[in-house]
């Protein structure tokens, strides 16, 4: 049997239950979640920042190329080995005990490991909680790499908006420590941002400061139908001028993408006769109690004086079921794909131009790719637009891989340059859209990566993805 030199110092140096070898043990953490698929050398799960240090500083000695992986839940790939079955994965999912409290500074000092989930466990009975909020449960350490933003971003921002600091390991060990507690802190260059949304290739976050929100005590939800995209943001601007202090979800969902939900989920009844073009789940919420101000009555009053204006364009409103509403939301992705194949969009364009965009994307796919359907839902709010396309294989003609490899640089394309859009506006860089990455971004934002890369990881060990 040959000895990897490696995986021998790992289990030296971290112990037995620190490094998982066998094909049986790996297997979990070299799929992901939706993309990537490849094979580890070896996944080391470190307990503490010095097991991370040890870790990468054994994987340089080796010259191992090293994936810092999270809860695996991320969206373009990034959290996965490659096939050379050369990678050694770093689990942080042993480095989570730590979720030290602050409550007077109302901050949270918590392992990367910490799931999102646990945390929110931890502040709830403390009135508090980490608003960037998601579908999935990711490690916070994840959640800084990919700088995911979640269905309430119009409210809370992302998770650089609620990052004050960070403990990072570079690629040979070097622990930077930029553990700020502090909301105003002009000392010169702000580190932690190095390591927001660049996917692990500076380093991997061991430790983070999070400011965190007093949790609402109340919610109003309604759903709200629109006859067209000018309807949404017409709807969208009036709620900002009377209600931004408690507008907190803008969510839009298309006939096209509601529609699959409404057939295979028979637990969640219709909200409309007819669906209409749009429908936009709207959240208030504030931790005023409903004794004092009744946000039901407002979005209620707020919806009222809406409809008298809007007229036709808005056929109908339902309120209250909330919770129902979440879960259609919720659940379209995973309703879409049992439609038929699927090709899944993360863009973003000024808010303005959500409805123009949405509209060149139908004529495009009309007069370019037929058998394709647009089934759009996303954070209009932010300018997010999901803009996931369904197609029958049996009527396609040509194999999905073919389609898929013409319809993402058309539609990259439209979003990128002919709307100032981004290809990627919530799940980050990874080799799902690397190559999207080469052909958008500027020559000197890759040269400026390029020399910090060589700074924080000079041998370029780290991660999957290049910025440079
Ligand atoms: C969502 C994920 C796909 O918004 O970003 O559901
Ligand atoms: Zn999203």
């Amino acid at each position: 049997m040959t000895v990897d030199a490696l995986v021998g110092a790992l289990v030296a140096a971290l112990g037995e239950r620190a490094v998982l070898q066998s094909p049986e043990d790996r297997a979990r953490f070299e799929t992901g979640w939706r993309y990537g698929k490849g094979v580890a050398r070896c996944v080391v799960r470190p307990a503490s920042t010095a097991e991370v240090a040890t870790a990468l500083r054994l994987c340089q000695q080796h010259g191992a190329r090293v994936v810092a992986q999270g809860a695996n839940s991320g969206l373009v790939a990034a959290s996965t080995p490659d096939a050379s079955g050369s990678m050694v994965v770093l689990s942080l999912e042993r480095l989570n005990q730590t979720i030290e409290l602050d409550q007077h500074g109302r901050t949270v000092l918590v392992d990367g490991g910490v799931l999102l989930s646990q945390l929110n466990e931890a502040l709830l009975p403390h009135g508090l909680w980490f608003p960037v909020d998601l579908g999935a449960d990711p490690q916070i350490g994840g959640m800084i790499a990919t700088n995911t933003g979640g269905t309430r971003l119009l409210k809370y921002g992302d998770v650089r908006h609620n990052l004050l600091g960070v403990e990072v390991v570079l690629g040979d060990g070097r622990v930077v420590s930029a553990l700020n507690r502090l909301r105003k802190n002009n000392t010169g260059l702000d580190s932690k941002h190095l390591f927001v949304g660049t996917s692990g290739v500076f380093g991997i976050v061991t430790r983070a400061v999070l400011q965190v929100a007093p949790k609402p005590r109340q919610r109003a939800v309604a759903l709200v139908g629109c006859n067209s995209g000018a309807a949404v943001l017409n709807l969208l601007q009036t709620l900002e001028r009377d209600l931004a202090d408690v507008l907190s979800a803008f969510e839009v969902m298309s006939a096209a993408a509601l529609g699959p939900v409404l057939d295979h989920q028979p637990n969640l009844p219709r909200p409309f006769a007819q669906l209409p073009a749009y429908s936009v789940l709207v959240e208030l919420s504030s931790t005023l109690s409903s004794e004092l101000l009744s946000l039901d009555d407002v979005l209620e009053e707020q919806l009222g004086a809406h409809l008298e204006v809007a007229g036709d364009e808005v056929p109908d409103i339902v309120m209250h079921r909330g919770e129902e509403f979440w879960q259609m939301r919720h659940h379209i992705s995973e309703s879409l794909r049992s439609v038929g194949k699927m090709l899944a969009f993360d863009i973003s364009v000024p808010r303005s131009q959500l409805p123009a965009f949405t509209e060149a994307v139908h004529t495009m796919l009309a007069a370019e790719f037929p058998v394709v359907r647009l089934c759009d839902y996303g954070h209009w709010g932010d300018g997010g637009t999901h803009l996931n396309l369904v197609w029958d294989e049996s009527k396609a003609g040509v194999p999905a891989a073919q389609l898929v490899a013409a319809l993402q640089p058309r539609i990259y394309d439209l979003a990128v340059r002919d709307f100032a859009g981004s290809y990627s506006a919530e799940h980050g860089v990874g080799p799902h859209n690397q190559r999207f990455y080469d052909l958008y971004t500027d020559e000197n934002v890759k040269a400026l990566c390029g020399s910090l890369r060589q700074w924080c990881d000079p041998d370029r060990l780290l991660g999957t993805v290049r910025l440079d």
